[in-house]
């Protein structure tokens, strides 16, 4: 296995092609930026120099839909469960890595950070750890030889992880946890220590929910982590667990994140989600979305917050509905895997911050893969300009489409529809709408257009994410 994710220098010059789209788009006045580049999550992520991630729920990864949004709009993945100690030692002494060995795959297949998640935690611990009696120091042996084997086992390969998850009560007391209560707080620093030992390259975290905003419960943390740092202990970063309800986004959650990272740590928002309650309707999914855009922007606006996790893919996935009653429709993208306002909002944060990436620009004169066929008809023409319609059937489902092609030397779109479109050159580049992004195996996908400055060519070549369409 490789050790983490290298940066190709294909991608800074996608950087450099996004840069000239957006400016090209903004010329012309057809869209915004966002809508130009139309970049995936991780696209639009890179030039911030963040990581976009998700929880990865290792059941569903047999699922193409799925498996193909994880690996293509995400550069991060943590494991929902698979790496939960209930997870990997079910038995004592009985290790079980399928799971997560699975997950760290995945990831080095697709070019992808894995964020470790979690090692010692009162939650989802295996029964023989949750209903057995140990001396104190029997617990601190095993608690702290469970942390030296699965960060050993990852060692090189897993960049961050949750040490400790959940310590504190809401008034900023430690929570009364199995470890707490017989260990005392020095369990925190012993499983940090141990991290440290098994993989002095890992960054290690504490995460919690509800410490977004200052509060009584960030307090406490804040005042910990202050004490480990003292002690010379092992902690690198803080992670906000940011599992908020919408039209709820904490006021002070910028200056929060700001106050970790003055202390020279890193934050993560490391398992976004922001519910509601049922039934969705367009204007909670609006509202969705600007929580979406207010969470981004902050950890954006702070140097030290290096990724944004979301708690799973789609509202079908979730882990809310379970534990709240009601509510629901949390996550990016919606129960069908359609990308929602929230994704939209989260996208536009990125490229805001950073700067577009469209992907390859792909060359219309490549030979074809077979994999679509397009049909490009002018259906009038006169001296400076002509209207186009453009078909492109494509033998693969997806989730959201570029379709690029030449247009002669001095012709541009003036208008169109149907998509979202940008020319740099003479190269055009069209991106779904919102609405048509989806389009099944043997589905074709239609946009139209008007040009000035003279006429398009019938049968012009057409590329469909980058690779060249078979003549219709
Ligand atoms: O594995 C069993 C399976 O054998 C059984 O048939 C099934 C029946 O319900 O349950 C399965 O266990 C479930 C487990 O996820 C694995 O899928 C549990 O019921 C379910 O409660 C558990 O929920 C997870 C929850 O943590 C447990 O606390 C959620 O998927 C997961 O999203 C959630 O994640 C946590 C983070 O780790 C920490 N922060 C809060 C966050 C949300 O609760």
């Amino acid at each position: 296995m490789r050790p983490h994710r290298v940066r190709t220098v294909r991608r800074l010059a996608r950087a450099v092609v996004a840069a000239s789209a957006a400016v090209a788009t903004l010329a012309f006045g057809l869209t915004t930026t966002s809508q130009a580049a139309n970049p995936t999550l991780r696209e639009a992520a890179e030039p911030t120099g963040r990581f976009i991630g998700t929880a990865v729920n290792d059941g569903l990864l047999s699922n193409s839909t799925y498996r193909n949004i994880a690996s293509t709009e995400f550069s991060s993945v943590t494991a929902e469960n698979a790496m939960k100690w209930e997870s990997v030692e079910p038995q004592r002494g009985q290790f079980n890595w399928a799971g997560a060995d699975r997950l760290v795959q995945f990831a080095q297949q697709n070019d992808q950070l894995v964020y470790g998640h979690t090692l010692v935690w009162h939650s989802q611990m295996p029964d023989w750890l949750e209903n057995g009696s140990f001396s104190n120091s029997e617990l601190r042996t095993i608690m702290t030889d469970h942390v030296t084997t699965q960060v050993s086992r990852y060692r090189g390969q897993i960049p961050r992880w949750d040490v400790v998850n959940e310590a504190f009560n809401e008034d900023g007391t430690f929570r009364q946890s199995k470890f707490y209560q017989q260990l005392g707080e020095s369990y925190i620093a012993d499983s940090f220590r141990a991290a440290h030992a098994a993989d002095p390259s890992a960054k290690l975290f504490i995460n919690d929910y509800n410490v977004e905003g200052v509060n009584a419960k960030s307090d406490g943390l804040y005042r910990l982590v202050q004490r480990l740092l003292d002690q010379g202990v092992p902690i690198h970063g803080v992670g906000l667990q940011s599992h908020l309800i919408v039209g709820q986004v904490p006021g002070t959650l910028q200056q929060n994140i700001q106050r970790f990272a003055n202390l020279g740590l890193e934050v993560v928002i490391t398992e976004l989600d922001i519910r509601m309650q049922m039934p969705a309707d367009s204007s909670k999914l609006q509202r969705q979305a600007q929580d979406y855009r207010a969470v981004a922007n902050a950890c954006l606006a702070v140097d030290g917050c290096t990724g944004i996790t979301v708690w799973g893919i789609s509202d079908r996935d979730s882990w809310v509905p379970d534990v709240f009653e009601g509510q629901g429709a949390a996550c990016p993208y919606d129960e069908n895997y359609q990308p929602k306002p929230a994704y939209e909002a989260l996208r536009a944060a990125f490229v805001e911050a950073g700067g577009g990436d469209p992907g390859d620009p792909g060359d219309p004169g490549d030979p074809g893969t077979g994999s679509c066929t397009a049909v490009f008809t002018v259906s009038n023409r006169w001296s400076t300009g002509s209207v186009v319609s453009v078909s492109v059937r494509t033998t693969q489902a997806l989730n959201t489409w570029r379709v690029e092609f030449d247009l002669p030397s001095g012709v541009t779109v003036a208008s169109g529809w149907n998509g979202g479109f940008s020319q740099s050159g003479s190269r055009v580049t069209v991106t779904n709408a919102p609405y048509n992004g989806t389009v099944s195996a043997g589905g074709t996908l239609s946009f139209g257009f008007q040009t000035s400055g003279g006429a398009a060519q019938d049968g012009t070549a057409v590329s469909l994410g980058g690779q060249r369409c078979a003549a219709g």
